[in-house]
């Protein structure tokens, strides 16, 4: 098992599922999920999976990954035994974010009622310049489901709610948010990753760095810490840090392992030029 640990990152090459019974009691302020769907096939797809289409925001590479191969009842167990966990390390005025797409979110929903963690928001993050449909036989899939939650039940809603940062909020991307006003449950932000998220090589579920940084705008605590159980190429560690936010993740492959680590050491690196310039 491989790890990074500093003053604010503790990032583990490991099984999330075994890591999380070691973490203590209401410790987390935000935690950021972006779990395996369950998308992918062992079904033979009838085009290249290298396929590449231009004129989308870049290149596109289609996904089919061993860790994201999961039947419909593991997909169900492992929903319900992480977020059962994640209840109990997030605190009480904490937020957890999960994301999904119609693969997942059902079980994220039930999973979330029967563990009794309320649902504050579902958030629908569309994709603008989301992937074509190759086979012709379904409409577009131009969105993601994000579902805001918190521990407190109805009795206790006394989670972060950053309401004016909300409001605040702008990117020059987003063609639905105005400066000033409520922040809506749709998200324009187009599925596009800078050059910087891609500076080390790319992951294949890899989430444009806006998703997380706008839930950090909504919930976040400086200083505070963000949990963020399967890392990936360590999209959401950067915004936390970025933040001002400790860092805890893990992630079973070595070569994300690796790609996150990276990427995370680069913020850390211009974070002390900055303190020292
Ligand atoms: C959907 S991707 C996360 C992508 C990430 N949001 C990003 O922007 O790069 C999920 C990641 O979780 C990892 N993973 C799957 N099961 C895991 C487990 N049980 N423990 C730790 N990591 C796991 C996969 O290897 C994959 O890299």
């Amino acid at each position: 098992m491989s790890e990074y640990v500093d003053d604010r990152v503790h990032l583990y090459q490991k099984d999330v599922i075994e890591a999380l019974p070691q973490l203590q009691d209401d410790f987390f302020d935000v935690c950021i999920v972006d779990p395996p769907y369950g998308a992918s096939t062992t079904n033979n797809w009838s085009y290249n999976e290298n396929a590449k289409l231009k004129g989308f925001g870049g290149d596109w590479k289609l996904t089919n990954e061993l860790w994201d191969l999961l039947s419909q009842n593991d997909s169900f167990q492992s929903t319900f035994a992480w977020l059962k966990e994640l209840k109990r390390v997030i605190k009480s005025n904490g937020s957890i974010w999960i994301h999904s797409t119609y693969h997942n979110s059902g079980f994220v929903n039930v999973c979330c009622q029967l563990l009794d963690l309320e649902i504050i928001n579902e958030v629908v993050w569309y994709k603008r310049n989301s992937f074509p449909n190759l086979s012709g036989r379904r409409l577009t899939a131009s969105h993601e489901t994000i579902l805001w939650v918190h521990k407190g039940g109805a009795k206790h809603r006394d989670y972060v709610f950053n309401y004016e940062a909300s409001k605040e909020y702008y990117s020059s991307s987003d063609l639905l948010k105005e400066r000033g006003k409520q922040m809506r449950t749709v998200w324009d932000i187009p599925n596009n990753k800078s050059k910087d998220e891609m500076l080390f090589g790319s992951h294949p579920t890899q989430k444009p760095i806006k998703v997380a940084e706008r839930i950090l705008a909504i919930c976040g605590v400086k200083d505070g810490r963000l949990l963020v159980p399967f890392v990936g190429s360590g999209t959401e560690m950067v915004a936390g840090l970025q933040y001002g936010m400790s860092v805890w993740g893990y992630e079973l492959e070595e070569e994300y392992f690796n790609l996150a680590k990276k990427r995370i050491r680069t913020v850390l690196n211009n974070t002390q030029i900055s303190l020292f310039a």
